[in-house]
């Protein structure tokens, strides 16, 4: 519990002005994600943090789902999350979310216009008093996190599929539930984070649940 620290932190947080920018809610995580909302549920998970949060569908399901639960977000919000999104302009992921052509180029417009940081912060204003979005990139906000007093229950690691977010989020926050994203990525990459989970898990002891991509870390 860290109502403190994260009222300073969401203090310090800066909301651009969202008049006029649309959000678009379109999520790159690969299902599973129950598995996370009954960790939260069981273990009356009040504060959570996401690492890599690019669009904030993922804190906006978390933040709907939980009404008491207020979430850290840390993603850098940089400009090449535009690219990224014109790459998958056509394919199945994004095609499957909006069918219309038509309708995925006004995203990657709105986008390009708006920039990633107001369109993810659109998304969410609706919980505004309970997202403190943290520009930047983990593993050094972590340590920041740290320093400040934040004290996460449930720690959701969605980003570089390596060891680091594990290995120091368990330093800092031994009692915080880990888990994460992208159990299912990749095959023909021979499934890198499930190694890197894996890993993780025997070395500190831990056992796995896992449902599609999402994972999570049991004692
Ligand atoms: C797969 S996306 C996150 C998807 C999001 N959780 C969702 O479900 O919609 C990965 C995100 O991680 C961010 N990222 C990459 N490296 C990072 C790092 N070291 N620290 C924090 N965020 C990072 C990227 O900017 C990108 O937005």
């Amino acid at each position: 519990m860290s109502s403190v620290s994260f009222n300073d932190l969401h203090h310090s947080s800066h909301w651009p002005d969202l008049a006029g920018v649309p959000p678009w809610d379109y999520t790159l995580g690969g299902g599973g994600r129950d598995l996370i909302d009954r960790v939260i549920t069981e273990s009356g998970a009040t504060h959570m943090l996401e690492i890599g949060c690019f669009l904030c569908a993922s804190a906006r399901r978390w933040l709907s789902n939980h009404p008491n639960l207020k979430l850290v977000g840390i993603d850098p919000w940089d400009d090449g999350l535009i690219d990224q999104v014109a790459r998958y302009i056509g394919r199945p992921n994004l095609t499957r979310k909006y069918p219309a052509p038509a309708t995925q180029q006004q995203m990657l417009a709105d986008i390009t216009k708006n920039g990633p940081y107001a369109t993810a912060l659109a998304n969410v204003v609706e919980f505004k008093d309970r997202f403190a979005p943290v520009r930047g990139l983990s593993p050094d906000k972590l340590y920041e996190l740290k320093d400040k007093g934040f004290e996460p229950d449930i720690v959701y690691i969605d980003c570089d599929k390596k060891p680091d977010e594990l290995e120091v989020s368990h330093k800092l926050w031994p009692n915080a539930h880990i888990t994460g994203d992208d159990w299912h990525w990749n095959r023909a990459h021979g499934y890198p984070m499930r190694t890197v989970v894996n890993e993780f898990a025997k070395k500190h002891g831990f056992t796995v649940e896992a449902d599609w991509a999402t994972w999570i870390l049991k004692r």
